[in-house]
């Protein structure tokens, strides 16, 4: 998996745009438009690649759909960071014969990190025999040509060979919000803690050329978007791969300096490369949101080796002790994993007693779950699944609490808020963004202040969100 990062050559990227011709092609006799439809698990990334995907599907000539049996394609784009996710996408897809059944023509792919996995792949062959295409995010690019493999051919397809990273720009691209955009910055991840298979299936970090990342978010910025999250599995080694003496604090001044009234958000960091320079960037800013997701994971030092984190308990407070210097009001997140193979309960309170100390804004909690292939999941894990169970839920406990405190401090304040959607909600037509980016349900206001900022002052809040009017 090693390797240099091969850059995809515009000339391969034209070659799927031709796929996507020939595809069209094929489905031209048919007597409705194709339709699609994309079903997305798990985090942004895959939201992200998801987009690219509707894009190709888009050059296809495809329209979309919500229903399944409606579906002449099917492409599920898979999760593999718990086992709950991955059983979540079995399920579904075990689901997805009786649809194939009702629309024999129907055609199923499945790609994401599940689909790089050597043991779902196989299992998929085995036993999913209605699936006719698997291919991984190193393959993503080249979906229209593994699609028209099985559109001409009929075959079943299997891409999900580990080959060494690649990098591909000028995939088309269908975005789903007008207002909201998310940019990949890099792919892949060097980090290898004991838990976690993200790297075994994306790959060794690789970053894209700056000029490639600044001219998307310039055209974005051009395009209306006003809220731009830069996203990578570890966006804070931004570069270091590139040579080119510019690392994430720097693209960030150069994204800073495009012209135009917009919001950059990023994610996600590793604390050990969130550096003071990028903390003394954000001071500066007045266009990076004031919020910071810095996954914890855990607050004992035992634990954290034995997870790789590589810093201590201590060393992560004095990082948010100097994030918070430049930047005081800033909105904290993290990550933490109840559990982990050998955690004791004492060691537990440890992050209890850290998330006390540092009072994040909100927390994603995750209850410990072992993947195969990954070191951690041979270690010795004696606690019985009750003892995390509790555990966890006083760690959700003590975190609503904060979060709950922290959302009444907002009560009365007036904030400049990016509105983002309507409401789904009776008396709240609207809801927006805090510049820290907490939901706020708006009282008032009308549907065209979508896409627009706007100063709300703060009426309500409860724990996972906040209500507001506009002045
Ligand atoms: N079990 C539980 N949680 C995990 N995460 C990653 N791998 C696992 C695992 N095996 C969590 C981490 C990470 C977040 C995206 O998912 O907290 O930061
Ligand atoms: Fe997984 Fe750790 Fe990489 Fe995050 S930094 S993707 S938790 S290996």
């Amino acid at each position: 998996m090693e390797g240099k990062t091969t850059r995809i050559s515009p000339a391969d990227i034209d070659r799927q745009r031709e796929f996507c011709d020939k595809i069209q092609e094929a489905w031209a006799a048919r007597p409705s438009q194709p339709l699609a439809y994309v079903d997305t698990y798990g985090c942004q990334q895959n939201e992200a690649d998801s987009e690219r995907i509707r894009g190709y599907l888009t050059a296809m000539g495809c329209g979309f759909t919500d229903d399944e049996k409606a579906a002449d394609v099917i492409v599920i784009n898979t999760c593999a960071i718990r086992e709950h996710a991955e059983d979540r996408v079995f399920g579904n897809v075990g689901a997805l014969v009786h649809a194939k059944r009702a629309h024999p023509g129907q055609i199923i792919c499945l790609c994401g990190c599940m689909a790089q996995e050597p043991r779902v792949a196989e299992k998929l062959r085995q036993s999913y025999r209605h699936v006719d295409l698997v291919f991984g995010p190193h393959a993503l690019w080249k979906f229209p040509e593994l699609l028209y493999r099985v559109v001409s051919r009929r075959g079943r397809v299997f891409e999900t060979t580990d080959e060494a990273g690649s990098i591909a720009e000028g995939i088309p691209l269908s975005r789903q919000d007008g207002v909201k955009a998310w940019v990949s910055i890099m792919y892949g991840c060097n980090n290898f803690c004991t838990y976690c298979i993200v790297p075994y299936v994306r790959g060794r970090e690789r970053s894209r050329l700056p000029e490639d990342v600044l001219a998307e978010i310039r055209a974005l910025v051009e395009e209306g978007y006003k809220d731009i999250t830069l996203l990578g599995q570890n966006v804070n080694s931004y570069g270091k791969d590139l040579g080119l003496d510019m690392d994430f604090a720097d693209l960030l001044e150069k994204i800073e300096a495009i012209p135009g009234d917009f919001l950059i958000r990023f994610m996600t960091s590793h604390p050990k490369d969130a550096s003071q320079k990028l903390f003394e960037v954000m001071g500066k800013s007045r266009k990076i949101a004031p919020v910071f997701h810095l996954p914890v994971q855990a607050g004992n030092d035992r634990v954290l080796k034995a997870m790789n984190r590589v810093y201590t308990r201590e060393e992560y407070l004095d990082k948010v002790r100097r994030l918070r210097e430049q930047v005081p009001d800033i909105v904290l997140t993290s990550d933490i994993i109840v559990g982990f193979p050998g955690e004791t309960t004492p060691e537990f309170e440890d992050t209890l007693s850290l998330i006390e100390e540092v009072r994040f804004d909100a927390l994603f909690t995750f209850i410990f779950s072992p993947r195969e292939g990954t070191p951690a999941a041979s270690m010795e894990d004696p606690m019985p699944m009750e003892e995390k169970k509790a555990n966890f839920q006083r760690l959700v406990d003590a975190q609503n609490a904060i979060s709950a405190e922290k959302h009444a401090a907002y009560i009365g304040r007036r904030l400049r808020c990016l509105v983002d959607g309507v409401g789904e909600e009776m008396g709240y037509p609207l809801v927006a963004r805090t510049p820290g980016n907490r939901l706020v349900r708006l009282e008032n206001g009308e549907e065209c202040l979508v896409g627009s900022f706007r100063e709300v002052e703060i009426t309500g809040a409860n724990t996972w969100s906040l209500t507001g009017r506009l002045v």
